[in-house]
């Protein structure tokens, strides 16, 4: 349930949500340079999905958001980072008096993040806006907008100096650690201060829409439930893709690569709903148990499974490599394919496709899974099933089939039969990913966040890949070359065919 009386805390606040995120970030915090974008990214959503849920009416009756971050700034100041990103292009009067009102109940705070005065000063900021707007009981969401390398400090501090009488909660975000070790000690040490049920973890795909219809798509229709598994399904591609490089990121992209960044946190989020089995309820703990379940299922990735790449110059645009911030002589991929297997009596010997890249040719996240062929005997040249989830953009469903063309003609074409949310659903506004999942954090619903021993799984599958890529164990591999705004390196095509995906020729 949703309580009246929150109040919710952005530390790190910039609100100045500028294209180039981490440098705002940075010089907002004062912190060094945090070490990738990937921290970056979240701060850049959270006051416009706070805006989204306030204009929707969704946030709490008296919700007030204080804003806490380094850089010492006025109200006015505060205000006009805080605004420069809320979106009104058509400048719509009931937009702009929702911005007012939104300032209005956004205040700022600045202060260390080692210091107790500092959060002793924040607890008493807190406690006036309480006891003026929202006294009877008091409940309050961190919003932990920062990099690692402050997390620890700052969790326990707000847990020693900011926790209040009624709920808390905080909110923390990827990188969450490099490998199983880091994560496991970040973990700990959260955990020495916030309990797991205070504690949301967030994977912003899982606030996704087309990644939230997939109970739904695979346990609410029987049609797909029945032929879920291996008897059925030849392969299934998880696909991410982006047209832009790092772009002056690099420095920080490189600590990471591509594999931290989407593949071992998003794309396996959306395979685990993919592939578990019904959980016994809707429950975020029987979701979450089914999830780790099918995750422990899957072994290590193996090196014979892995493609990697890294983007060079071309169509004008810079390669990796050029990238000031960058070591000269980086193999951090930028591209990666690797197929995942899962040891279980639905899965087993089904390969599942993860590939995501920066730098390509198109943005687009989807999921592809190609059906097996049907029994040879009267057709020929039929073309397989596929069942595709485009996640983003135009979320849409759609299923391949094959149909006689109509007329005299017996031949047979493949044809889709299209789910295209803007034209079925024309009526609904589809929520940004953030603006979900902090809704779900104020009303405790876990069911769309990353429990720790889910993590600790997700880590294992990946860590013994990642030390390989980074040299840990013996030279470190070379990734191979793909063009800026390509389909990713020519060895792509190839990979994917090894494990049985045939390309139909009309999608
Ligand atoms: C972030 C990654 O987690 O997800 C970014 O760090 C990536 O590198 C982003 O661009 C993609 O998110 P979305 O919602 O735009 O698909």
């Amino acid at each position: 349930e949703l309580k009246d009386d929150t109040i919710i805390i952005v530390l790190g606040a910039s609100g100045d949500l500028a294209k180039k995120k981490h440098i705002v970030i940075a010089e907002l915090t004062e912190l060094p340079i945090p070490a990738c974008d990937v921290v970056i990214a979240p701060p850049s959503q959270t006051f416009p999905a706070l805006f989204g849920l306030f204009k929707m009416g969704y946030l709490p009756k008296d919700v007030h958001i204080i804003g806490y971050a380094r850089t010492k700034m006025d109200e006015v100041e505060y205000h006009k980072r805080l605004t420069s990103n809320l979106k009104n292009p058509d400048n719509d009067p009931e937009v702009s008096a929702k911005i007012e009102e939104f300032k209005k109940l956004s205040t700022y705070i600045a202060g260390s993040y080692e210091d107790t005065g500092a959060f002793k000063e924040l607890n008493k900021h807190l406690e006036e806006v309480e006891n003026k707007y929202t006294a009877k009981s008091r409940n309050r969401l961190f919003y932990l907008a920062l990099p690692p390398s402050v997390f620890i400090p700052v969790a326990k501090h707000l847990r020693v100096n900011c926790y209040a009488s009624g709920v808390n909660r905080i909110i923390i975000e990827k990188p969450f650690g490099k490998d199983s070790a880091s994560s496991r000690e970040l973990l700990g040490s959260l955990k020495e201060h916030w309990t797991e049920d205070e504690t949301f973890r967030i994977d912003h795909y899982l606030g996704k829409e087309m990644v939230k219809n997939m109970l739904v798509l695979r346990f609410a229709n029987v049609a797909f439930s029945s032929g879920w598994d291996k008897n059925s399904i030849s392969n299934v591609q998880i696909t991410f893709k982006e047209p832009f490089g790092t772009e002056g990121r690099g420095g920080y992209f490189d600590e990471f690569g591509i594999i931290r960044d989407v593949l071992q946190n998003h794309l396996l989020q959306v395979l685990s709903i993919l592939t578990m089995e019904r959980p016994v309820s809707f429950s975020a703990e029987d979701i979450r148990d089914e999830k780790v379940k099918v995750l422990r299922a899957i072994p290590p990735i193996e090196h014979g499974d892995t493609l990697l790449g890294q983007y060079v110059a071309a169509n004008g645009k810079p390669g990796y490599l050029d990238d000031e911030t960058v070591p000269y002589n980086s193999v951090c991929p930028t591209f990666a394919a690797t197929t995942l297997w899962i040891n279980n009596p639905r899965w087993e010997g089904v390969p599942f496709i993860l590939k995501a890249g920066k730098a390509l040719n198109e943005a687009k996240v989807e999921i592809r899974i190609q059906y097996k062929d049907v029994t040879q005997g009267i057709f020929k040249d039929i073309s397989r099933n596929e069942l595709v989830i485009r996640i983003q953009p135009t979320e849409s469903i759609y299923l391949k089939l094959n149909t006689k063309t109509p007329g005299l003609s017996t031949r047979a074409v493949p044809i889709e039969m299209d789910l295209t949310y803007k034209r079925r659903f024309s009526d609904s506004k589809i929520p940004e990913a953030y603006e979900s999942l902090i809704l779900d954090a104020l009303k405790g619903d876990h069911s769309n966040f990353v429990r720790d021993d889910e993590l600790d799984v997700a880590w294992k599958i990946f860590t013994p890949i990642l030390h390989w890529i980074e040299g840990k164990n013996g030279p470190a591999p070379k990734p191979l070359q793909y063009p800026y705004g390509s389909r990713g390196p020519k060895e792509l095509d190839p990979f994917i065919h090894k494990y049985g995906y045939r390309r139909s020729d009309n999608l």
